[in-house]
């Protein structure tokens, strides 16, 4: 059997696919020592864990990853508390609030960046805009000053690094930790004045948010907050540079996209399956778990691999191919997406922001393509994608002729 590559090696951080097809292929069911989990790739079990619809599985792991940088979170519950806090802060998310609220936020968010560079004739997509856009909306809908943004904008990147920190750097640990503090700091006294004087942003919505009698505590919205830098923003940032990466390293399906916008969720589902910008989920047996012919022991950490399953030949076909026009992919709305590709997982913990992400990408390429009427890649220039856990271009350097408006 060939040499399976450590998941936590060059080699495989360079290029986790043709590894992934190995799984898939001899080892759907793998112990894996260095991160102590079983490793599962097929989209049968992934789907199938993700679902979890006997509750054989929860995410008791995340505690030791999520707790020393935001506290306790959504992601952390199970159960009747899990249900409870999902049911506060959804609505939020959607329905109205989205269409109403929040989606003038992401028009205007992404208009201000993309001036601070459409004059200009080039740009590098990944930190000019799609590390900025979603971070910069996050703290907008939660109503933050905009003297604040910079600030915001800093926790955020030191959150980033804490939960990317697979070396171990001490720095980056103790900067993760910091920023516990800090955001703590700044945002309690805000999430209390937002009690007393209620505005129509996302703060004051969690603040009134009631439930069977429950609501959240100052502590909880700030963990949630915190949260949302991670959940929301890197996901996002790596779905933005993707799309575009996707469409300029496929020229003929970029001009298929400008020519006829109503092929942009499209192309974000097939990027949301091609790349998905979380690769790796992890999940804790709670009972014996028979999976692809093994068996998880229960209380062993099991790593789910979307990257893997969103490849798998079982299920779609010719997957190594960034394809907007296949016909095996639902693309209609983030919800039926998600039961094709798992770029949102499944179930319980099924990804609260798919919508405000879709609305934030769907803006954002038309805004691009609009101020970029013939976008292409710097001269010479190959996309590059890093990350392990969370993965995406790391610089998308373009060219194009400025418009004077
Ligand atoms: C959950 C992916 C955008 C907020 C998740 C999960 C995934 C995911 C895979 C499930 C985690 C698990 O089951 O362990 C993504 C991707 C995004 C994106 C790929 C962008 C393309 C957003 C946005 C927000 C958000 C914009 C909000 C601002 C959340 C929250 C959860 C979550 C709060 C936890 C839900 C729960 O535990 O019930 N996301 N996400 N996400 N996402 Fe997203």
């Amino acid at each position: 059997a060939p040499q399976l590559p450590d998941i936590l090696s060059p080699e495989f951080a360079a290029d986790p696919y043709p590894a992934y097809a190995v799984m898939r292929e001899r080892e759907p069911l793998i112990w894996h020592e260095a991160t102590r989990s079983y490793i599962v790739s097929r989209y049968e079990d992934v789907e199938r864990i993700f679902k979890d619809k006997k509750s054989e599985f929860t995410t008791d792991n995340y505690d030791w990853q999520l707790e020393p940088v935001h506290g306790r979170t959504i992601l952390q519950m199970s159960g009747r508390e899990h249900a409870v806090r999902r049911a506060l802060v959804a609505p939020a998310f959607r329905g109205s609030d989205l269409r109403e609220k929040f989606l003038p936020v992401i028009e205007r968010n992404s208009r201000e960046l993309v001036d601070t560079f459409r004059a200009a004739g080039s740009a590098d997509i990944v930190s000019d805009y799609a590390t900025r856009f979603p971070v910069n909306v996050i703290a907008d809908m939660l109503g933050l000053d905009k003297a604040d943004h910079a600030r915001f904008h800093g926790w955020y990147t030191a959150v980033i690094a804490f939960l990317g920190n697979l070396a171990g750097d001490p720095d980056v640990t103790a900067a993760g930790e910091r920023t516990r503090v800090e955001f703590a700091d700044y945002m309690i006294p805000v999430i209390k004045e937002r009690r007393e004087k209620p505005g129509d942003d996302l703060l004051s919505t969690l603040c009134a948010a009631e439930v069977d009698g429950v609501r959240m505590s100052d502590e909880d919205i700030k963990a949630f907050c915190s949260l949302l830098l991670a959940a929301g923003g890197e996901t996002t940032d790596k779905a933005i540079a993707g799309i575009l990466a996707n469409l300029l390293t496929h020229p003929e399906q970029l001009a298929a996209v400008r020519a006829d916008r109503s092929l942009i969720p499209a192309a974000f589902a097939e990027t949301l399956r091609y790349t998905p910008p979380v690769h790796m989920i992890m999940r804790q047996s709670a009972v014996d778990v028979e999976v692809s012919g093994g068996t998880i022991p229960a209380g062993a950490t099991v790593t789910c691999l979307i990257g893997a399953a969103n490849r798998d030949e079982r299920r779609f076909s010719h997957p190594d191919r960034f394809d907007i026009f296949r016909d095996d992919l639902s693309t209609t709305s983030a919800f039926s997406a998600a039961a094709d590709h798992l770029a949102f997982a499944l179930g319980r913990h099924f990804c609260v922001g798919a919508l405000l992400a879709k609305a934030e990408v769907e803006t954002g390429v038309n805004h691009l393509l609009d101020a970029m009427p013939d976008l292409r890649l710097a001269d010479g220039f190959d996309p590059v994608e890093q990350g392990v856990f969370t993965r995406g271009p790391q610089s998308l350097p373009v060219r194009f002729t400025p418009v004077t408006a």
